[in-house]
C-alpha cells in the first residue's frame, strides 16, 4: 500500500552534537567549514555539522595517539576496560527512544527498524565485546629446544574507521566493539549523510568514562577527511565499509603507510528457492532480504533464483506481498519502508530501473518514485530477468528485486556463484542435505538456511571475494584488532 502524498510529522530529537570530538573535547572545524546533513523523508536539513578535513583529522591522530601511546586505556586491567563498554552499553539503552528519532531523522529508515532492529543490535554487539576485553590471551607454544615460548595479544594500535549511512549507529557498534576491547584507539568519521548518532555515541561513551583520546570523530567528507584518516602516518590500521570503488582507492592511498585493511564491502546475494521450500517462510524471507533498509544492505538476497516448477506460483506470492508493503513517513508506527537516503542514490536507483525495462526485463510490481518530496521508491519486483542484466549483476542497493529461473542444483551453483561477489546467500528447502550441500558448495561469507538476515554479535561476518577481506563480528572479530607477539625465554641453566 503506498501513500501517493506523504505527509510526513517527524518526530524532532534535540540535536546536541555537531562538531568534532577530538580528545574529548568538542571543536568546530580548523577550517571553520560545516556541511548540511539532511532529512531523507522531506529533504529538509536538520543541522549544519563540522566539516572535518586534513587538520580536524591530524588533531585527532595525535590524540589518539597519545591515548595509545601513553594513556590509560591499553594499560588498564581488562576487565575495567570491559566494564567501561558495558556502561556505556547501559547509556545507550538508557537513551534509546532518543538515538532512534535521530537515527530515523537522518538517515530515514522506519522507527520501529531503529527502535527493534539497530539499536537493540548495536547494543548488543558493543555488550559482547565488552565480555570479550578480559578473555584476549596467547598461547604457550611447544617449539624445540630449550626454551620457553608464549604469544601475546596486543592491540595493533590507532586505528582508522570510516563507516557507511546505512546502518549509522549499528556501524559504529561493529568497529568500536572489537577496537576498544582489543585495547585500540580510535579515529572515525562517519559517513556525510549520518553524522548524527555516531556523534550523540561519543557524547555517551565519555559520560561512561571511556578516557579522553580513546574515542576521535572527525565528520566530513570522504576525499578530504576520509582520505586524510588513509594517509596519516599516525593510523596503524583502517577499517572500511562501503563500496568496492572506495576501497580500492583506500588500498592505494594506504600504500605507502603500510597499513593493516579490513574491508566490508558490497554483495549481489543469492537467495535460492527450491520447489521443495515452505513457500509461505521463503516468500517472507525473500520480501525481507531485498526490501529491508530500503533495500539498502550490503547482504540484500537482490538476485532471487526460484526453482522452475514453482516459478509462477512463487512470483505471485512475491508481488503481493511487496504490493502491500506500506510506503512513508518513517515515523509513522505502521510503515514498513522509508525514503532513499540521499538523491544520488535514489537517481542511481531509478536508472537501474530503467535499464531493466530497457534490456527487456518484466517490471511485475513498483518501479516508480512515490509522491514528490523525499527519496522514496516503490518496491520493486523485476521478472524475466537473465544473468547478464545489468540488474542481475551490479549492486542496485535499493528495493529493486531480480527473480531468475532455475533447473537443477549443478546449474543453480555455477550461476550463483557467477559474480565477483560473495557477501552473503540464502537457501530455502527440507531437504537437509541438499541445504548443507548448497551452503558448502556457494563461494560467500554468510549462508543462511530457510532464514535470512539472521545477525548474531558472536557470529563472524564478511565477506569472500570482492565483497571484503576480514571478518567482523564473533571472535574472529577481534583479529583485525589485534597483534600477536611471540616471546621465547632460554631455559639454559647458568653454569654453575
Ligand atoms: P562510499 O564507499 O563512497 O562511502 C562510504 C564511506 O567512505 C563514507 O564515510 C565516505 O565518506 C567514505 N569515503 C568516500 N570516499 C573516500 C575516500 N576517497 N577515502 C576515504 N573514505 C572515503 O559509498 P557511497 O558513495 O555512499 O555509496 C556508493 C555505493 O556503495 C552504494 O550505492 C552501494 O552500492 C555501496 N555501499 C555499500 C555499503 C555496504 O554496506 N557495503 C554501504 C554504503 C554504500
Ligand atoms: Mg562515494
Amino acid at each position: 500500500m503506498i501513500q501517493s502524498t506523504i505527509q510526513i510529522k517527524s518526530a524532532t530529537p534535540t540535536i546536541r552534537q555537531t562538531e568534532c570530538f577530538i580528545g574529548g573535547h568538542w571543536l568546530p572545524a580548523r577550517s571553520g567549514k560545516t556541511f548540511e546533513t539532511i532529512n531523507p523523508a522531506t529533504e529538509e536539513m536538520i543541522a549544519r555539522v563540522a566539516e572535518g578535513d586534513v587538520a580536524d583529522v591530524d588533531a585527532a591522530v595525535k590524540a589518539a595517539r597519545e591515548a595509545f601511546d601513553s594513556g590509560p586505556w591499553p594499560r588498564m586491567n581488562a576487565r575495567d576496560r570491559g566494564r567501561l563498554i558495558l556502561k556505556l552499553c547501559d547509556l545507550i539503552e538508557s537513551e534509546i527512544d532518543e538515538l532512534a528519532a535521530i537515527e530515523t531523522l537522518d538517515n530515514g529508515k522506519p522507527l520501529s527498524d531503529s527502535r527493534t532492529i539497530d539499536i537493540p543490535l548495536a547494543i548488543e554487539a558493543l555488550r559482547y565485546y565488552g565480555g570479550w576485553a578480559d578473555k584476549i590471551h596467547g598461547q604457550t607454544i611447544p617449539v624445540s629446544g630449550n626454551y620457553f615460548t608464549y604469544t601475546r595479544r596486543e592491540p595493533v594500535g590507532v586505528v582508522g574507521q570510516i563507516i557507511p549511512w546505512n546502518f549509522p549507529i549499528l556501524m559504529v557498534a561493529w568497529k568500536w566493539g572489537p577496537a576498544l576491547a582489543a585495547g585500540c584507539t580510535i579515529v572515525m568519521k562517519p559517513a556525510e549523510q549520518t553524522p548524527l548518532t555516531c556523534l550523540r555515541l561519543a557524547r555517551l561513551a565519555q559520560k561512561a568514562g571511556i578516557p579522553d583520546g580513546v574515542i576521535n570523530i572527525v565528520p566530513g567528507f570522504g576525499p578530504t577527511a576520509g582520505a586524510a584518516i588513509v594517509k596519516h602516518p599516525g593510523i596503524d590500521k583502517v577499517a572500511f565499509t562501503g563500496s568496492g570503488e572506495t576501497a580500492q582507492v583506500i588500498m592505494r592511498q594506504s600504500a605507502d603507510s603500510l597499513k593493516r585493511l579490513t574491508f566490508e564491502l558490497g554483495g549481489k546475494s543469492p537467495n535460492i528457492v527450491f520447489a521443495d521450500a515452505d513457500l509461505d517462510a521463503a516468500t517472507r524471507g525473500a520480501h525481507v532480504g531485498i526490501h529491508l533498509n530500503q533495500g539498502q544492505c550490503c547482504c540484500a538476497g537482490s538476485r532471487l533464483f526460484v526453482q522452475d516448477s514453482i516459478h509462477d506460483a512463487f512470483v505471485e506470492k512475491i508481488v503481493s506481498m511487496s504490493k502491500a508493503r506500506r510506503v512513508g513517513n518513517p515515523f509513522d508506527a505502521q510503515t514498513e519502508q522509508g525514503p532513499q537516503i540521499d538523491k544520488v542514490q535514489f537517481d542511481k536507483i531509478m536508472s537501474f530501473i530503467d535499464s531493466g525495462r530497457a534490456q527487456g526485463a518484466t517490471c511485475a510490481t513498483g518501479g516508480k518514485r512515490v509522491g514528490n518530496r523525499g527519496f522514496f521508491i516503490e518496491p520493486t519486483i523485476f521478472t524475466n530477468v537473465q544473468d547478464e542484466m545489468t540488474i542481475a549483476r551490479e549492486e542496485i542497493f535499493g528495493p529493486v528485486l531480480s527473480v531468475l529461473r532455475f533447473g537443477d542444483t549443478e546449474e543453480l551453483v555455477q550461476r550463483a556463484n557467477a559474480t565477483p561477489f560473495g557477501l552473503a546467500a540464502a537457501v530455502w528447502t527440507r531437504d537437509i542435505a541438499r541445504a548443507h550441500d548448497v551452503a558448502r558448495r556457494i563461494r560467500a561469507g554468510t549462508v543462511w538456511i530457510n532464514c535470512y538476515d539472521v545477525f548474531d554479535a558472536a557470529a563472524p561476518f564478511g565477506g569472500f571475494k570482492s565483497s571484503g577481506f576480514g571478518r567482523e563480528l564473533g571472535e574472529r572479530g577481534l583479529d583485525p584488532y589485534l597483534e600477536t607477539k611471540t616471546v621465547t625465554v632460554s631455559l639454559d641453566l647458568p653454569r654453575e
